[in-house]
């Protein structure tokens, strides 16, 4: 099938790719020329395992990029709407982008074509789209609006689209669901998944993708649901991290018998110092806002983000507890992109963590694997230094901060480390290491939801100094239970 997937971000792009992918021709549009001009040339404007591949794969032939939306409608039979949805002041998602572009297919619209909301909306998006339509004079025999919201994950994008939970088709006509059924059916037949090439899955091979067809506003309402409910439940393991360190329990032990639950699930328990990126934060916002609009009061909602931006400040408090005072402290961080495999630095913890220390007068070189370039935009060169390694980053440090949970940083050569730091004091947001290993490693460790463990190797100036609130073990050093 020909589609236009318009809006080439994080989500836009790789579907455009996806979709490529499993056979269809795609036009994927975006009204950045540069970005546009970027991806003609090869580049690829976001960090996202695969996506090259992909876009090296399809580039030119069944993949093509325009910064037109009528030309692109034109030549297409569907149309996939992934432009932004940010959040505005008032903590409202700012649809303007999504109208704006509605009014640019409504001109193109010479036969009939399915408009397909993938973008995150508020419940009744659909029918603002078809009113746009119909107020920029598009027959309305030439269109029908769907919604079918996207559940990847940065990180892990490619993978999370090729092989989904569920495709979520929320159609009001038949037309619709045909055409959403011909789009993913390579996916719902699994007949992608048995093709030569096909990008695997480890540990997946399914036989098809599994479709839940529902009207259009129960698909939005799912959307913002799932993303609410996620993130509600990693505030609510982070509180259960708090009273855990307070008491001198392990949030570890802790989340392996909640999760072990199959009504509770052993996914997003993970504590540490929240959640960030351009979803959950505004996603929570949003449908508590269109909670308050349907007149149901729905606190529970606003009580997920004060948690979570509450973690951020126990976060810091830790630090300071930690260094007993923060002006002229030098940190290193590791950790700029608010989760690891992303160079996505929207809404991070890690910045937000960042900017609070700087406030407090403490130094900051840090490192990240790939949101070095983007975190400049908030962090200019100057209020911080960026390092070239992690080692870097500790080197002559007071302390080392983990505030992203890229999986090399838990790889790090503790030995090395310990020698190049000033003070062997590690402060980690996102529970990397565990507290014995770190401990027969000589590190002062702090960590979310676990007890600091004082090993008797440690100089035995340590013995008995209270370092912190959080409760603490004493550990006998490995040698001497021999
Ligand atoms: C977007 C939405 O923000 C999110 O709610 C939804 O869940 C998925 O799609 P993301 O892909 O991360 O998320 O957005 P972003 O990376 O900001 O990309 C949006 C793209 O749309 C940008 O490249 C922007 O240039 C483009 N755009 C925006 C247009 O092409 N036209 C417009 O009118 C506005
Ligand atoms: C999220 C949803 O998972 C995805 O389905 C939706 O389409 C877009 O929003 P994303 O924001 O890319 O995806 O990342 P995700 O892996 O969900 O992490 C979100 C935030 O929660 C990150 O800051 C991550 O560090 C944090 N997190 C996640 C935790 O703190 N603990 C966890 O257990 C899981």
């Amino acid at each position: 099938m020909r589609i236009a997937v318009v809006g080439s971000g994080y989500v836009g792009l790789v579907s455009a790719a996806c979709l490529a992918e499993i056979g269809h021709d795609v036009i994927s549009v975006d009204a950045d020329v540069q970005k546009i001009a970027d991806l003609k040339r090869g580049e690829v404007p976001i960090h996202e395992q695969l996506l090259p591949q992909l876009l090296q794969r399809h580039r030119g032939n069944r993949l093509t990029f325009s910064s037109s939306v009528s030309t692109a409608v034109a030549e297409s039979e569907a149309v996939f709407i992934t432009v932004g949805t940010p959040q505005d002041d008032s903590g409202e998602p700012d649809l303007s982008y999504v109208e704006s572009v509605a009014s640019e297919i409504a001109s193109a619209l010479t036969a009939p074509k399915l408009i397909v909301e993938k973008s995150t909306v508020p419940v009744c998006t659909c029918e603002s789209i078809r009113k746009v339509l119909l107020l920029h004079g598009a027959d309305p025999s030439h269109f029908s609006v769907a919604s079918n919201p996207e559940f990847l994950r940065e990180g892990t994008a490619v993978t999370d689209f090729l092989y989904p939970d569920r495709i979520v088709m929320g159609v009001d006509d038949d037309f619709s669901a045909a055409m959403l059924y011909g789009i993913y059916r390579p996916l719902t037949e699994g007949t992608y998944y048995r093709e030569e090439g096909a990008i695997p899955c480890p540990g997946l091979q399914p036989e098809g993708a599994r479709v839940i067809v529902t009207n259009a506003k129960s698909a939005e309402l799912i959307k913002h649901a799932s993303n609410a409910f996620l993130a509600m439940k990693i505030s609510y393991i982070n509180m259960v991290a708090n009273i855990a360190e307070t008491v001198g329990a392990d949030i570890d032990q802790v989340c392996a018998g909640l999760g072990a639950d199959p009504r509770i699930g052993p996914q997003f328990l993970k504590a540490g110092i929240g959640y960030g990126g351009s979803c959950f934060p505004k996603d929570v916002s949003a449908f508590h806002s269109v909670a308050t609009q349907c007149g149901i009061d729905f606190p529970l909602l606003a009580e997920v983000t004060r948690i979570n931006l509450a973690q951020r400040r126990s976060f810091v408090k830790k630090v300071r507890t930690a260094l007993w005072t923060l002006r002229g402290k030098r940190l290193g961080v590791l950790g700029l992109a608010f989760k690891g495999g992303t160079d996505d630095v929207r809404e991070s913890p890690a910045i937000a963590i960042i900017q609070e220390l700087l406030k407090e007068g403490a130094s900051v070189c840090a490192y990240d694997p790939a949101a070095m370039l983007k975190a400049r935009d908030v962090l200019p060169p100057g209020s911080i230094d960026y390092a070239e390694n992690e080692y870097q980053a500790a080197a002559q440090r007071d302390a080392l901060l983990l505030l992203t949970d890229w999986e090399r940083f838990a790889q790090l050569d503790l030995p090395k480390l310990h020698k190049a730091m000033k003070l062997p004091i590690i402060i980690d947001g996102r529970n990397l290491f565990s507290p014995s290993q770190m401990a027969a490693a000589g590190f002062l460790y702090y960590s979310m939801g676990r007890a600091l463990q004082i090993t008797e190797s440690m100089p035995s100036l340590w013995h008995g100094i209270h370092f912190s609130p959080q409760a603490i073990t004493m550990q006998p050093t490995r040698a001497s239970t021999a």
